[in-house]
């Protein structure tokens, strides 16, 4: 599929089939997981006052948060009904763009957060012009923090999938040497990553003393299997997000990586 092709999929998949609103909060406790390590770090990284910028922040589940933490907060989303539906809350800016190319002057934030836009981009290109945006329009010295998606957990889920044999060998192969979603998956996936090459990514695009975690945890799927998760198994999880956030191999469980570095 070409990038076109995949932005378009990204617009209806985004308006008409996937409901990003709830992901984060009710519909999975790993939502949860995601949403409160991801807030954690982006929070101890940049203390209030500050301009926080919500690159692809759909409709608007952290931004909200962050102003609620007392952040200035500004959101930007390709989907318009994402935006819209943002841009409803009202305690900060949301508005329509493009994480390739972002309409703000040099350094106008004090932390960029992109969670999203990565998995969506073929293209090595494309994902440096991305984090080259965040690190551009984050202040020096500011933190720029994106998350991708692991290797290791696309294969898994696609070999889990009802449609196995719809991939081919070479489908696998492409998969895990080069991150490239095998045909199969219902999720518009642009690129799966390793966590050392998020890490290069980023440094590659100007973004210094980059570094990767985890954020769910070698826990955080088994959280999906309980019929009912308790405050107990939920802090144990939370626990072994924490203890293995940076160790190499098992931060690969997770279903997401933030890499998080300096403009
Ligand atoms: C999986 S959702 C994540 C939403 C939210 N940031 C979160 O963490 O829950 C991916 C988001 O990235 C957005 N997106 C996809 N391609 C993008 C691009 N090129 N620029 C900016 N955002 C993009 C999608 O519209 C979608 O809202």
């Amino acid at each position: 599929m070409s990038q076109r092709e995949l932005d378009a999929a990204i617009q209806t998949f985004y308006a008409e089939v996937f409901d990003e609103g709830v992901r984060l909060t009710t519909r999975s406790p790993q939502g949860r997981l995601e949403f409160e390590r991801t807030q954690a770090i982006v929070r101890a990284a940049t203390p209030v006052p500050a301009r926080v910028l919500d690159v692809g922040g759909a409709t608007g589940v952290h931004a909200a948060a962050f102003a609620v933490a007392g952040y200035e907060v500004v959101l930007v989303d390709p989907v318009a009904r994402q935006v819209a539906a943002a841009a409803r809350i009202g305690t900060f800016v949301a508005q329509l763009g493009d994480a390739r190319q972002l309409d703000f002057p040099d350094d106008s934030f004090d932390a960029v957060l992109m969670a999203g836009p990565l998995y969506h981009l073929t293209h090595r290109s494309e994902r440096l012009q991305a984090l080259g945006e965040a690190q551009r329009v984050c202040r020096p010295g500011g933190f720029v923090h994106a998350a991708a998606i692991p290797r290791l957990v696309a294969f898994a889920a696609a070999a889990l999938d009802q449609d196995l044999l719809v991939n081919s060998l070479d489908d696998w192969l492409g998969l895990l040497r080069h991150g490239t979603p095998v045909p199969a998956l219902r999720f518009p996936g642009g690129h799966f990553h390793t966590p050392d090459e998020l890490q290069d990514e980023m440094t590659d695009a100007g973004i210094r003393n980059v570094t990767v975690v985890g954020l769910e945890g070698p826990a955080g799927i088994a959280l999906e299997t309980v019929a009912e998760v308790t405050d107990a198994d939920y802090s144990a999880a939370q626990q072994l997000a924490r203890t293995f956030a940076h160790t190499p191999d098992i931060r690969d469980f997770s279903n997401h990586l933030l890499g998080s570095g300096q403009a």
